[in-house]
């Protein structure tokens, strides 16, 4: 259609919202779907927060506020960049906007010109290449593999790097894998950095309190000092205060960016929710005690997950170090056959027989540029789980 734009026919919808969307389709119409698609924690959000939104309203604080962010928001997200990563930022080099995508997307509107380059590490995020595509950029996709633990080697992100490239995008723990880079990982790309100056880092530590076993997250400008000057460090209240549907993310870095970040923000949607602010502030500042009982759920979950997925003939299951997600290869399943005769000749095929004919809803590893695979997220029941990795077992075992 002539009317739509030209930068809107590069990108395609989210893949994963497609996916629950299907799933939420076939549910209404009275299947017994089980959904392991969406990117949210089955937790309610905690009640601290929810009482801190319920006080905001009563005090009337539900009116503009500034368009990045209350100032006790951004005093609250200064003292988490020292309390957790001994970053030292001022209010000033803070951003707040509606949800971890909208501070990530400013970021992109602000910066790119065409010809820039963005390297993202596969299996990404799936709004990343999307989101530079939308701002003008070129992504750089640097796929990893399952024997690396699907994390990004210095010799890759040295090789991807050339005088056209602005931003390094870095994810850990990652969606869609879990993985985790340790210091030791992370140090070894930052030092990569360090020899390219013109090179930005972009992080988004959204899982970062979702580690598991041993894993000690750390975030690159805590590893590499003298990174700090051209690092924006992403995060949010989504995923570890159970709050996807307040819509709060943040950004630090250099003032300049965050100063152009705003004016991004305030000629589209100013500023995010008063009350969710609020709310966000109370998370930050509040008690973290959740944080570890919730962690020893996904744990126990992500190991069924894994013992389950790893026990299907044609399926590996490696173990991740944080999130809420395993992305398991079905290199061993692509040329066989479902009992209704679909042929599984790539991920996607899979993941449709296994809705239509099993009733478990995943995600294929196409839409995060990594293939063949899946993603499933274990942020439900461990019953629904295991009910659901049964089903998986028994489709795969089906399959001729
Ligand atoms: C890696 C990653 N970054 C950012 C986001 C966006 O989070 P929000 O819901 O706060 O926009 C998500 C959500 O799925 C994510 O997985």
């Amino acid at each position: 259609m002539d009317f739509l734009s030209a930068t809107l026919s590069r990108v395609k919808p989210s893949p994963t919202i497609a996916m629950t969307a299907k799933a939420t389709e076939l549910k209404a119409a009275g299947r017994d779907v089980i959904g392991l698609s969406a990117g949210e924690p089955d937790f309610d959000t905690p009640q601290n927060i929810k009482d801190a939104a319920v006080a905001a309203i009563a005090a009337g604080k539900t009116k503009y506020t500034a368009p990045d962010g209350i100032p006790e928001l951004k005093q609250a997200i200064c003292t988490k960049m020292k309390r957790d990563h001994g970053l030292d930022y001022t209010p000033a080099q803070v951003s707040v906007g509606t949800g971890g995508k909208q501070t990530l997307y400013n970021a992109l509107m602000a910066t790119l010109n065409e010809g820039d380059e963005v390297i993202i590490p596969a299996p990404y995020w799936v709004s990343y290449p999307d989101m530079v595509l939308l701002a003008g950029g070129t992504p750089v996709i640097v796929e990893t593999s399952l024997e690396s633990s699907f994390k990004l080697t210095a010799e890759q992100l040295e090789a991807a790097i050339t005088p056209n490239t602005k931003w390094f995008i870095f994810n850990s723990p990652s969606n869609p894998t879990g993985a985790g880079y340790s210091r030791e990982q992370l140090k070894a790309l930052t030092d990569v950095l360090m020899r390219h100056p013109h090179v930005w880092v972009m992080t988004d530590d959204m899982y970062e309190h979702l580690a598991y076993d041993d894993f000690e997250f750390c975030t690159p400008a805590q590893v590499e000092p003298g990174l700090y000057e051209r690092t924006l460090t992403c995060n949010g209240v989504s995923k570890a205060y159970a709050m996807t549907g307040w819509r709060i993310g943040y950004a630090a870095g250099p003032v300049e960016l965050i100063r152009a970040m705003r004016k991004v923000q305030s000629q589209s949607t100013s500023n995010p929710c008063s009350v969710s602010q609020w709310a966000a502030v109370e998370a930050l500042n509040g008690t973290q005690d959740f944080l570890a009982p919730n962690n020893e759920k996904f744990v126990r979950r992500r190991d069924i997950a894994v013992s389950m997925l790893s026990a299907i003939d044609g399926v590996t299951c490696p173990t991740p170090e944080g999130a809420f997600y395993v992305y398991p290869s079905i290199a061993g399943l692509i040329g066989k056959t479902t009992p209704k005769g679909t042929a599984i000749s790539t991920d996607e095929d899979f993941a449709i027989a296994l809705l239509e004919e099993a009733d478990v809803a995943i995600v294929f590893g196409a839409a995060f540029g990594l293939s063949p695979n899946f993603r499933v997220s274990y942020a439900t029941s461990d019953e629904a789980l295991t009910e659901a990795c049964k089903r998986i077992q028994n489709f795969c075992a089906s399959l001729t």
